[in-house]
């Protein structure tokens, strides 16, 4: 990896994602250099000037197009290069299609950086974190997925509103697959230590079962509610993608729920999906092996299954 006074991201993919994700990431100062790769490289040009314009408002930095050979020295690799979800498409529904794009762009990146932290957002983001881990022939801590960061915020923020609190004193987690098999966390959620159903009594709330299974729902449908609404999500994802980069460039040692090669986690091994993990320089440093009751369990298990049936269809 560049060393970390490299402060030099490279952005595969100047889609809705890609180009959020370039707007968010020079918004936090990060990085002293941006290059963002796209197969129309107009595009790319394009958002590199829309954003470059606007540096005098931020802070200095070179952002511009390039191809594979401009990202021999990036720190970070982000890769949101792919198809994006239609109104009625699942994410796995993506995967054939963007399979095949990983097996053209992954090799182009490890052929030239063997050395950065590559950060895997293109759906369906587990497969493919593992599809690049394969393919990259990267250390398993310096390559993987956005996971369920975002969704994890999005529980944090409706926990946040049906409570009345600020969602960053809320405590709870998503796991499992960025889709339709996620997790929610409720045995160990919590706000600022108190158990979650005590704090929701607190604040007049007795229906728990029901409240929950509402929350988790919301969360699950969030992609598919926004992508009938506008087309696409990418503000969200972007907002996670900075504050994943800010983690490894700041080597904050922070515990994200990304997606990432796992080891005997609550009995999966083998299949990248998301639990929580210690991020840093080195990108994943540790999981976290969350406490889970017999029920998120046996759904954990449910989701990795569905992942691994994917993986064996596709390899
Ligand atoms: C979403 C996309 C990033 O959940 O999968 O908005």
């Amino acid at each position: 990896m560049g060393t970390l006074n490299n402060r030099k991201v490279a952005v595969i993919g100047c889609g809705f994602v890609g180009a959020a994700s370039a707007f968010a990431i020079m918004e936090s100062g990060l990085f002293s250099e941006m290059v963002l790769i796209d197969m129309n490289h107009d595009k790319a040009e394009g958002e590199a000037l829309d954003i470059s314009h606007g540096l005098p408002f931020s802070k200095p930095m070179q952002i511009y197009a390039g191809d594979y050979k401009d990202i021999s020295d990036a720190a970070v690799i982000v890769v949101t290069a792919g198809a994006g979800q239609k109104p009625g498409e699942t994410r796995l529904d993506l995967v054939k299609k963007n399979v095949s794009i990983f097996k053209s762009i992954i090799p182009q990146i490890s052929e030239v950086n063997k050395d950065a932290i590559m950060l895997i957002v293109a759906n369906p983001v587990d497969i493919l974190t593992y599809t690049a881990w394969k393919l990259s022939g990267y250390p398993e801590n310096r390559v993987f997925g956005s996971g369920t960061t975002l969704d994890t915020a999005r529980l944090k923020y409706l926990l946040g509103q049906h409570l009345d609190v600020d969602s960053r004193s809320v405590h709870a987690f998503i796991v499992g697959e960025h889709g339709d098999s996620e997790i929610a966390v409720w045995s160990s959620a919590n706000v600022s230590g108190i158990p979650i159903n005590r704090f929701c009594e607190m604040r007049g709330h007795f229906h728990h079962e029901e409240a929950m299974q509402r929350i988790a729902e919301d969360v699950k449908n969030s992609a598919y509610e926004i992508i009938n609404k506008k087309g696409a999500t990418y503000y969200g994802i972007a907002m996670s993608v900075r504050r994943i980069l800010e983690a490894i460039i700041r080597d904050e040692k922070t515990i994200l729920p990304i997606s990432s090669i796992q080891h005997d986690n609550h009995g999966v091994s083998g299949i990248a999906f998301s639990m929580p993990a210690i991020v840093g320089k080195n990108g994943v440093e540790a999981t976290v092996p969350i406490s889970l009751s017999q029920e998120e369990e046996k759904a954990l298990k449910e989701s990795a299954s569905t992942l691994q049936k994917v993986i064996d269809d596709v390899f």
